[in-house]
């Protein structure tokens, strides 16, 4: 398997992360644009990569950031969004639930990234332009594919969740990737963790920002252009 080496540049997108950090697509969260163990708004974990989202035991800190799963230790977003809508879409989006919330907790732009650890109320470092979800208006996921909604099994444009094939190995099906094995979140494309991914693949813009989503299936690799898209929707 080529794995593709990419070193961030210290312009645009890596001002958020790390000067050094070493780009390489499928090789783990610390070769992402997710490692912020020496961000410098990292100023309560310097050196942790994983501190930075989780912590190990419950700290002393706003309940806010205490989501009761996955050992959450972020300030998340009290952000009140607009769902995605359409005449003929069959699930309703309500608001972001689940482990999108910890997505948008730094995603939607609305808490600084340093909100967390010892820091209560620095807010000078936000996601802001191409790396904020939602991205057509604050808040407004008109323009965004739906979230935590229900992969409906009685819904004939989406293949069976239970049977099809998805991820980059061809081991794990749909439901596998649903949160509670129906909802889908920001985590059934993603993996924030840089480690299901398709390795190598979707680096679309040129250097000095090459990027890679973090996604599961390819969207443009020859011979399999679409596939994360075609993965669930009979199209
Ligand atoms: C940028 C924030 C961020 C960082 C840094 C991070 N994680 Fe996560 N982690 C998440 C989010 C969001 C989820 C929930 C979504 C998911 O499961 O993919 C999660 C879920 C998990 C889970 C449970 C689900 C699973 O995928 O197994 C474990 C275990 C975990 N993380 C461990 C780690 C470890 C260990 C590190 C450091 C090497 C780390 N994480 C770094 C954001 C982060
Ligand atoms: C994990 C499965 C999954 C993947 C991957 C996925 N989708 Fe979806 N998508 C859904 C579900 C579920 C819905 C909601 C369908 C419904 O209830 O009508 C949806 C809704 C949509 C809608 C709105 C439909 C409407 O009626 O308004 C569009 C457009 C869409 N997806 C396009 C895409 C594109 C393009 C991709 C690839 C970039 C993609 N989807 C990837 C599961 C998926
Ligand atoms: C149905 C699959 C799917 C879901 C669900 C999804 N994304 Fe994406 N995301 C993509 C694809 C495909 C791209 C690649 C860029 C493109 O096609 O616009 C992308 C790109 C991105 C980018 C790079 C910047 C950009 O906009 O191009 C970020 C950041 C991102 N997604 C975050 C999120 C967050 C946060 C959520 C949940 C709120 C989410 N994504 C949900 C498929 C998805
Ligand atoms: C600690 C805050 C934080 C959390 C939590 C977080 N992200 Fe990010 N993410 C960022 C920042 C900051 C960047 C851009 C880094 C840069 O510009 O170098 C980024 C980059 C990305 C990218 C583009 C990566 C690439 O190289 O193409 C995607 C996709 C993405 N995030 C998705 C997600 C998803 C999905 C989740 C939840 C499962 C998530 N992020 C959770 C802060 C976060």
């Amino acid at each position: 398997m080529k794995l593709v080496s990419l070193t961030i540049s210290i312009l645009g997108l890596a001002a958020l992360a790390s000067a050094q950090v070493t780009l390489t697509p499928g090789a783990g969260i610390e070769f992402s644009r997710h490692n912020f163990a020496n961000a410098a708004w990292n100023v309560s974990k310097p050196g942790e990569t994983c501190g930075v989202c989780h912590i190990p035991h419950v700290e002393a800190r706003a309940t806010a950031r205490v989501h009761n799963t996955l050992l959450w230790g972020r300030e998340l977003s009290a952000a009140n969004y607009t769902p995605y809508t359409s005449p003929t879409m069959q699930a309703v989006m309500g608001q972001p639930s689940g482990s999108s919330r910890l997505c948008l907790g730094c995603h939607d732009g609305s808490v600084a990234l340093e909100m967390f650890g010892s820091v209560t109320a620095t807010t000078t470092t936000f996601v802001t332009g191409a790396m904020k979800v939602p991205g057509k208006d604050n808040f407004d996921f008109g323009a965004d594919h739906p979230i935590s909604i229900p992969y409906l099994a009685t819904d004939p444009g989406l293949r069976d969740k239970d049977t099809s094939r998805f991820g980059p190995t061809a081991t794990r099906f749909i439901k596998d990737y649903l949160e509670g094995g129906t909802i889908v979140q920001c985590s059934t494309c993603h993996d924030v963790h840089n480690k299901d991914i398709v390795p190598g693949t979707n680096v679309l813009n040129t250097p000095p920002n090459p990027m890679n989503y973090l996604l599961r299936m390819s969207i443009n690799n020859p011979g399999a252009e679409s596939e994360l898209c075609l993965a669930c929707h009979i199209k």
